[in-house]
């Protein structure tokens, strides 16, 4: 299979990252007998400095002529007074919007090797922690107006029924995937754009009888992933909701170092990226956890291009190189040593192999 990837390597730790998931790709390549084409493209604060843009329209182009993209991180200090629509988090909002990629997934899973790294008490761990977010990715309060006009700013929350219905839509299918059990997560209690969410998903609920559909309100739900986080199967939600339930959600699995996501829209072009930002404070130092990206990467493969025996092949290189004593510095425990970005890296693509009967 010949495949062409385009590659965002953009700030801080992105590019040490991307580095080691463009290794494990290539060693997918060689083992399974792909070709995968690498096409670099410029976006975030990177792109401001050599463009004056966060993401020109050519390199936006390149991006959605590609089979799929994947992207390290993009933002830093270095950017942050210059103006809301120049910004490098803007170059990753047209991304989003100028592919298409409404539904973004963001799966909350413990790895059993990291159960100590998780904040929550061992009785809660215990119970089982496994759960996706499907969060709505190019409509909401990201996507509505912006101003401020002397010294009041607004931003408008904004959903049509059609936006809803294709993410719920896909709430259902993920959720008939998995355990059939749905959480809607809103704030119908104050918000009319939630009392719509939950009405299109009542709707929707009617096709999908075998699917049980609940309904939760953002605060109490923030709540429930710290109480009882095992309740939770798949949960919808709107685009900011799930901006802050998935970094929740991703702290209770122990590091945000570890959560990939997929963001995909009608077609199966879709966006790869790990769900942690571009941690200026680290970036150069090696210290990096590349994991996010290397099960991104998987993740591409899966759901992009449809080769489920690649993507296994790197979550259980993942799997393998975590039963042994070696961290990154945010997975660190007592009694292991501590390793940086690439030597990481050289881990994974140590235990990847072709399973013969794959
Ligand atoms: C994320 C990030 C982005 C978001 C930022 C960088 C714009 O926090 O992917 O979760 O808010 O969507
Ligand atoms: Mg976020």
């Amino acid at each position: 299979m010949v495949k062409n990837i385009a590659v965002i390597r953009g700030d801080g730790i992105g590019p040490e990252i991307v580095e080691q998931a463009l290794r494990v790709l290539d060693r997918v390549a060689e083992l399974y007998g792909h070709t995968f084409r690498y096409t670099d493209v410029a976006m975030g604060g990177c792109a401001i400095d050599a463009y004056g843009d966060p993401l020109p329209e050519a390199e936006l182009k390149k991006c959605v002529e590609s089979d799929s993209v994947l992207l390290g991180a993009v933002g830093g200090e270095k950017w942050n007074d210059v103006p809301g629509h120049m910004r490098p988090e803007k170059g990753l909002l047209r991304l989003r919007a100028g592919m298409g990629v409404y539904s973004n997934n963001r799966p909350a899973k413990i790895w059993p090797q990291l159960a100590e790294a998780s904040p929550l008490k061992p009785s809660i761990v215990a119970q089982g922690i496994d759960f996706i977010i499907v969060r709505e990715l190019i409509g909401g309060i990201y996507f509505g107006e912006h101003k401020t006009v002397g010294d009041t700013a607004t931003d408008v929350l904004q959903y049509s029924e059609s936006e809803i219905e294709r993410i719920g839509r896909i709430g259902f299918e993920t959720a008939r995937k998995r355990s059939r059990r749905l959480c809607s997560v809103e704030k119908s209690n104050v918000l009319d754009s939630s009392r719509l969410w939950k009405k299109v998903m009542c709707r929707l609920a009617e096709e999908y009888p075998d699917v049980a559909l609940s309904h939760m309100l953002v605060d109490n739900c923030a709540m429930q992933i710290v109480k009882n986080p095992a309740q939770f199967d798949v949960i919808v939600t709107e685009n900011m909701f799930g901006d802050i339930l998935s970094d929740e959600a991703s702290m209770i699995t122990g590091s945000i170092g570890m959560i990939p996501s997929s963001s995909l829209g009608a077609s199966t072009c879709g966006l790869y990226e790990p769900i942690h930002g571009s941690a200026p404070d680290i970036a150069g130092k090696d210290l990096a956890n590349p994991i996010g990206t290397i099960l991104s990467a998987a993740m591409m493969l899966r759901y992009s291009f449809d080769l489920p025996a690649e993507a296994d092949a790197i979550e259980r290189a993942v799997s393998d190189y975590l039963d042994e004593g070696c961290r990154t510095a945010d997975i660190m425990s007592e009694g292991m040593q501590q390793i940086g970005c690439k030597e990481c890296g050289d881990h994974i693509l140590r235990h990847l192999r072709r399973e013969c009967c794959t």
